[in-house]
């Protein structure tokens, strides 16, 4: 039987901490969790939940995680704490991993992720920032291995904005062997750093296209994969935005360029009508419930290695 195993690195602050070995066990123990052929036993460890940002799947999904694996959560509304009212994170993070087994937070900036890490005596995991949303990759990467039995060499195409679920995406990805292309404007490119650290990781493989026509991206794809085109934290840039992405639609006849067995996700939430139709949302190809759905099973995988 599958057992969780210790990560290498401290802490999952970017896709690129795991290696392509740990993501694909951790892909397999979710399987299990899933079909509950595994059974973790996490009685008396608490997980401490940090989000500066609105969240439904996320913090319930590991709240869920959590319960099921005999643990338990403390939501530390940073409106309620002291976090709130301006407590350095060096001394939040240094008093909280004294209290806490491990913490997931969800905050803007990546490097106010790193400074927790950094003082943190216990493992932090991304929740979201501006720039990765790693647990959202794990659990898209499992719905389409689900789906397709196998991910090496799968064609993702995502249209939308090259942020933080693009960039994990493509780490992700990139360790994963699959072959990822990104349909965006100019000016909404994922991040460089990130490009060339997935390069670094690919060589010369041609496993990257970025380019700013959604149409030539989706033809001939496994996955059709959009997000918002408003970010948390980015509502005074909507009416700009809602210019700048307006072709950037996923609707069925984008659907009809990609191949005939292709699948379609989204992170959600989804705002229909704008990055998605009604019509692809509730569509036979869409698998975005069942990715909702797999954030648990990935969530409670993760933890359990962060406990062995
Ligand atoms: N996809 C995702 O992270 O959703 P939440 O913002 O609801 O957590
Ligand atoms: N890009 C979106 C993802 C939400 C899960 C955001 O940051 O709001």
């Amino acid at each position: 039987m599958l057992k969780p195993i210790k990560l290498a690195k401290d802490h999952f602050l970017s896709s690129f901490d795991l290696t392509k070995d740990e993501i694909n066990h951790i892909l397999n123990l979710a399987k299990d969790f899933k079909n509950k052929d595994l059974n973790v036993n996490a009685s008396g460890k608490v997980l401490g939940l940090i989000f500066d940002k609105s969240s439904t799947r996320t913090r319930v999904s590991f709240q869920v995680a959590m319960t099921r694996l005999g643990g338990t959560t403390i939501d530390l509304n940073p409106t309620t704490s002291q976090i709130g009212r301006g407590e350095p994170i060096k001394d939040t993070a240094r008093v909280l991993s004294r209290y806490c087994d491990v913490m997931a937070i969800r905050t803007f900036d990546h490097s106010d992720l790193e400074e927790y890490a950094k003082w943190s005596s216990k493992p932090v995991i991304n929740a979201l920032t501006d720039l990765e949303h790693p647990c959202q990759a794990l659990a898209d990467f499992l719905t389409i291995k689900e789906e397709f039995g196998r991910l090496e060499n799968l064609v993702i195409t995502f249209v939308g904005d090259g942020n933080n679920v693009a960039n994990s995406l493509i780490l992700c990805g990139a360790l994963l062997g699959v072959k990822i292309r990104i349909a965006c404007p100019k000016g909404f490119q994922p991040n460089k750093d990130i490009i060339s650290k997935a390069k670094q990781i690919r060589g010369n493989d041609d496993f990257l296209t970025i380019t700013n026509d959604p149409s030539k991206a989706a033809l001939d794809a496994n996955v059709l994969y959009t997000d918002v085109w408003t970010s948390m934290g980015e509502e005074n840039q909507k009416d700009e935005k809602d210019r700048e992405f307006n072709g950037y639609l996923l609707d069925q006849s984008l659907v009809n360029k990609a191949k005939e067995d292709a699948i379609v996700l989204h992170c959600l939430p989804a705002y229909r009508g704008k990055e998605i139709t009604n019509q692809v949302m509730e569509g036979e190809k869409s698998r975005i419930f069942d990715q909702a759905e797999n954030r648990l099973h990935v969530q409670q995988a993760l933890l359990s290695c962060f406990f062995s």
